[in-house]
């Protein structure tokens, strides 16, 4: 059920196949104002190509559009205006919505061809920052996008296991380590040597020549190094996974670098079959002189590789491995120079579906205006603030609802709820303010507040004593109240179509607000449960509700609890 579509092709057939499909449908508008209707078609390009005023050809061309669909065609200026019948339209999309329930907004678009998502990929040894959280909700909520847009999705956590790092870190284990402390908390343990390790160096150049030893001990295969990297690895996956559990968020593939190790002399021998190594420093690069890029360093003087070499590594890889149509990397902004050399480097190797590698950037997390940072004091673990947000909750319903029989469930989901969708109601480059206090709001653009929409729309049905089953499609109604929701849950599908295409969470965020709103202000305004003939078209409508505000937070990684 398209409306746009219809118009579209009706115009299509009176304008002799002047204009295209596409054309038509990219021209079609959803008016802001409600009172020009429900979809308009603006005459100017028309007006050009036929040479005659647009409200003319406006007003001519509006007398032969017709449909059932439509209730009133009016013209404004150069405007055709299209009221849609509210009663046959709703009708259609409510019946449509009892036969497709979650399935409705599921798109083609993708043909199942799958697509990798580089998604979360913290540093192990290193607290879970805010920049990976942001990767991990993006990442999973453009997962279960384009899964509904028709592709297959393949998450994958490319864990920041190798580089010089590890050989500071386990120099520095080796100087001050205790291994019972680092069993009890192994990120604030491991974390604290490495800081140490910084601080001493400043003083102590030795200890850099130390940390380069170990890594490259590390990279040849020492067994002593490799089994306390091993046991850092394991330790820091062990934190890392509560926080998923938390959040409901797994993967296909926990490939990090350390993965790559055995595949990167492969990409270093492609390289120098095609000419593009050459030496700078005494250390092996790529040349991006054409692109306008600095050089992409392979390998460091030393021999050790890089973060680019291994990224090259897997970016081969995975097109070997999963043949994607798409390949998404959701990492900061910051990081956008490294993804330009390394779709860069690939495409001078002679790879064309460099081009289908994509960067999916976003902005930082600030507190009080400042970048949340990992390195020195400032340290936010989200552990806590997941914890934190879930306690708040927990003392919301507590408030609210004490006889709540699953209040523990139930404080789990708002919470993670509320620390998921601050995140995603924004535009994904935007930096966002980190606050605790506005992510729970229960009113205004939160999860919360999407989330207890959802839970008042059960409760109605459920005091309604209203089964699906129940609703015949003779109730009438004038669809006229109705009009602004409905025309709501017709959106859906262009909100998923959105934010496929502009890998933008936030417009499925934005769109179950909208969708909230609308029904609240029509909860507000007409009795839902009191006896009238149209009592069992309005519960068929708060039931239409529950299946699109669900599946859209669904959608964002949000669970949708029945009471709260
Ligand atoms: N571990 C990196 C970091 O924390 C992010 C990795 C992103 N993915 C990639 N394929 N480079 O900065």
């Amino acid at each position: 059920m398209n409306f746009k579509q219809e118009l579209a092709a009706i115009l299509y057939e009176l304008l002799n196949h002047e204009l295209t499909m596409d054309e038509l449908q990219l021209s079609i508008e959803k008016p802001k104002n409600d009172a020009h209707g429900d979809l308009a078609f603006p005459c100017f390009t028309l007006a050009k190509l036929k040479r005659k005023a647009p409200n003319l050809i406006a007003q001519e061309l509006s007398e032969r559009v017709q449909s059932p669909n439509f209730e009133k065609i009016e013209v404004v200026g150069a405007y055709i205006n299209v009221f849609l019948n509210k009663k046959t339209v709703s009708e259609k999309m409510i019946a449509d919505l009892f036969e497709q329930k979650e399935t409705y907004g599921t798109l083609t678009i993708g043909n199942g061809g799958n697509v990798t998502i580089d998604m979360s990929s913290p540093n192990i040894a290193k607290p879970f920052s805010m920049g990976h959280l942001r990767s991990t909700v993006i990442g999973n909520a453009l997962a279960n996008i384009v899964e509904k847009a028709g592709y297959k999705p393949i998450k994958i956590n490319h864990l920041g296991d190798w580089g010089t790092q590890f050989g500071k870190l386990i120099a520095a284990f080796k100087l001050w380590g205790d291994t019972e402390k680092i069993k009890q908390n192994p990120i604030k343990e491991l974390l604290k040597l490495y800081i140490k390790f910084h601080e001493e160096a400043e003083t102590n150049p030795e200890l850099v020549d130390l940390g380069r030893n170990w890594f490259k001990e590390l990279e040849d295969g020492n067994e002593e190094a490799l089994s306390l990297w091993q046991w850092f690895r394991d330790e820091s996956l062990k934190e890392f996974s509560k926080i998923y559990q938390l959040m409901h968020v797994d993967f296909d593939s926990f490939a990090g670098e350390a993965f790559y190790n055995d595949k990167m002399d492969r990409v270093v021998e492609l390289l120098e079959e095609k000419h593009l190594l050459v030496e700078s420093d005494q250390a092996q690069v790529v040349e991006l002189h054409e692109e306008q890029l600095p050089p992409c360093l392979i390998k460091k003087s030393d021999g050790a590789t890089l973060y680019a070499t291994r990224d090259l590594a897997a970016a081969i890889y995975r097109k070997e491995h999963y043949d994607f149509d798409l390949s998404l990397y959701v990492v900061g902004h910051e990081q956008s120079l490294h993804f330009q050399q390394l779709k860069a480097v690939l495409e001078k190797m002679g790879y064309g579906w460099a081009k289908k590698m994509v960067h999916v950037p976003f902005g930082m997390m600030l507190k009080d205006g400042k970048k949340m940072s990992t390195r020195k004091g400032k340290v936010v673990l989200l552990e806590e603030v997941l914890k934190e947000s879930i306690s708040l909750a927990q003392q919301n319903i507590e408030e609210k609802n004490p006889n709540l029989v699953n209040k523990d469930e139930v404080a789990n989901q708002v919470g993670v709820g509320a620390v998921i969708f601050h995140d995603l109601k924004n535009f994904r480059m935007n930096d966002i303010e980190f606050s605790m206090e506005d992510m729970l709001r229960f009113e205004g653009e939160t999860g919360p507040y999407v989330q207890y929409t959802y839970a008042r729309a059960c409760s109605i049905l459920r005091k309604g004593n209203w089964h699906p089953e129940d609703y015949s499609k003779n109730d009438h109604a004038a669809w006229d109240k109705e009009w602004k929701v409905i025309s709501f849950l017709m959106e859906f599908p262009n909100a998923i179509k959105r934010a496929c295409e502009q890998f933008d969470p936030s417009q499925v965020a934005k769109y179950v607000v909208n969708l909230a709103q609308a029904f609240n202000k029509y909860y507000a305004e007409v009795k839902i449960l009191e006896e009238s003939d149209e009592q069992q078209a309005r519960l068929a409508l708060v039931y239409s509700v529950t299946i699109v505000l669900k599946e859209g937070l669904r959608l964002l990684g949000l669970e949708a609890p029945e009471e709260m």
